[in-house]
Order: C-alpha cells, then sequence, then structure tokens
C-alpha cells in the first residue's frame, strides 16, 4: 500500500484505491438489494405501494394518474426498497467524487506490461465503467420516478455494467494469471 495520496509516478494513490473498492463493495451490496426486491415481487407479488399496476389501459402507461398505488414509494413501509434507494444515491454520489478526483489529478504511467492494444483495451473499459457507475443508479432514480415505465432501462444500464466489469476483471485475471506481473497490485 503506497503512501501517497494522489496518483504519480509510484502508480495509483489512496484516494483513487479506496474509491475503487468502495463503489465496489457498494456496487455489490446494491446488486444484492435489487435481486431480493425482484424475487419478492414476483414471489410474493407484495404491492405494497409499489405494485407493477399493469393491466390498467393498453398504453405505454403515461398519465396513470401518479396515485401511491401506481409506481414506488422509496420512503414508504417497504425497508429494502428505501435501502435500495439510499445505497444507490450513495454509488451516484461516490461516481461524482470519483469522477472529479480522475478528471482533476493526473492518472499513473500504464503498467509497462500492457501492449498497445490492451491499453485502448482498458481505457474503453474504463470509459464504459464510469458511464454505467452514472446510469445504473441514474436509471433507478428515472423508474422511481416514473412510476414503473423504466425498469427496462435500469436493467440495459446493469448489463452494460456487466459487459464492462467482465473486460474488465478478464484482463486483470489475464494478467495475474498469464503475464504474471501483479496488475492487480497496482489497486491495492
Ligand atoms: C448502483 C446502483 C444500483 C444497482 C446496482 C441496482 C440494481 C438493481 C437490480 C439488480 C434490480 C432488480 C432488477 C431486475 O433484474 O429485475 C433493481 C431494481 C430496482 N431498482 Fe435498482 N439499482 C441501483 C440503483 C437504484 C436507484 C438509485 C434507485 C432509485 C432511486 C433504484 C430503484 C430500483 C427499483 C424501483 C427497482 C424495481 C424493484 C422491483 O419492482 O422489483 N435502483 N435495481
Ligand atoms: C464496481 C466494479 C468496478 C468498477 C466500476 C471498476 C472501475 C475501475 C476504473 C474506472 C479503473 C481506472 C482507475 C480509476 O479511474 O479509478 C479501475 C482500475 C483497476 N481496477 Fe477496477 N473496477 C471495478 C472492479 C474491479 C475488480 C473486481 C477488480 C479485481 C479483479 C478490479 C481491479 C482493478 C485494477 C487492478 C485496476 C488498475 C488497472 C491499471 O490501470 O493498472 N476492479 N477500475
Amino acid at each position: 500500500m503506497s503512501s501517497h495520496l494522489r496518483n504519480g509516478p509510484h502508480g495509483y494513490g489512496i484516494v483513487t484505491k479506496t474509491l475503487h473498492w468502495m463503489v465496489f463493495m457498494a456496487m455489490a451490496a446494491q446488486f444484492t438489494v435489487g435481486y431480493l426486491l425482484d424475487v419478492d415481487d414476483s414471489g410474493h407479488g407484495r404491492g405494497r405501494g409499489r405494485g407493477r399496476g399493469r393491466g390498467e389501459g393498453s398504453g405505454r402507461g403515461r398519465g396513470r394518474g401518479g396515485g401511491a398505488e401506481d409506481g414506488y414509494e422509496p420512503f414508504g413501509d417497504d425497508a429494502l426498497l428505501t435501502l435500495h434507494v439510499v445505497l444507490g444515491a450513495t454509488v451516484l454520489l461516490l461516481g461524482v467524487v470519483r469522477l472529479a478526483w480522475r478528471l482533476a489529478t493526473p492518472l499513473p504511467p500504464w503498467a509497462p506490461t500492457l501492449t498497445h492494444r490492451e491499453r485502448r483495451l482498458a481505457h474503453g473499459t474504463e470509459t464504459a465503467l464510469y458511464a454505467a457507475m452514472f446510469a445504473v443508479p441514474a436509471t433507478g432514480v428515472a423508474l422511481v420516478l416514473s412510476g414503473d415505465d423504466l425498469l427496462v432501462a435500469h436493467i440495459a444500464a446493469q448489463i452494460l455494467f456487466f459487459a464492462a466489469l467482465a473486460v474488465h476483471v478478464g484482463l486483470v485475471l489475464k494478467h495475474q494469471l498469464i503475464n504474471r506481473d501483479h496488475l492487480l497490485r497496482r489497486m491495492t
């Protein structure tokens, strides 16, 4: 663990590393809570003010009145949903801090063992991860505001996230196991 706060020739600093793993843990918790919400919905259909409310009319679901039964109540009696919203807002906040830090401070030099193509791949993957870090919680907020209509957007953003994460972790694993250059140590 380096003692530098900022990134530099030594590698990533403590702030970048702390933010990286805080976001990772918050996202992991958030997916757990998200899937629990989902299981409960299909399993027991607990309506409690956030029923899916399909079936009344065939339109796009616009203008359904906006009463409590039509949408989600983030701060209603559904503690799991409240937790999901609060944790999601935390991810959004951490993402803003992280992006600001990344833009305001220099990146460390590339790991010398990354080929030119791997650098391009890593750059693209990191861009996609940043986009997903915002898109996943932002579509969650939009979903709550829309009442119900945007679940598909929330899930689409999650797919983008998982695709980028698979490449990200895949590249790290490839370097750990095949190149054996301890790439993971750069972030620990
Ligand atoms: C990092 C942030 C987030 C992650 C990883 C996440 C993940 C998830 C997951 C996995 C589901 C279940 C979707 C499915 O497969 O059916 C879900 C559902 C949902 N999320 Fe999120 N979410 C995040 C942020 C948010 C935020 C910020 C809000 C609202 C402000 C939100 C509102 C919802 C709602 C309302 C549902 C639907 C619950 C249901 O009817 O079953 N999410 N989320
Ligand atoms: C929520 C999941 C994750 C996100 C959003 C994410 C995002 C990022 C981003 C954006 C960077 C570039 C540095 C920065 O701007 O902070 C990075 C670097 C890195 N990540 Fe992740 N990451 C995630 C999970 C993981 C996991 C699970 C691992 C372990 C296998 C990992 C290992 C690394 C390593 C080793 C680097 C440094 C790569 C280098 O430049 O040498 N990340 N990550």
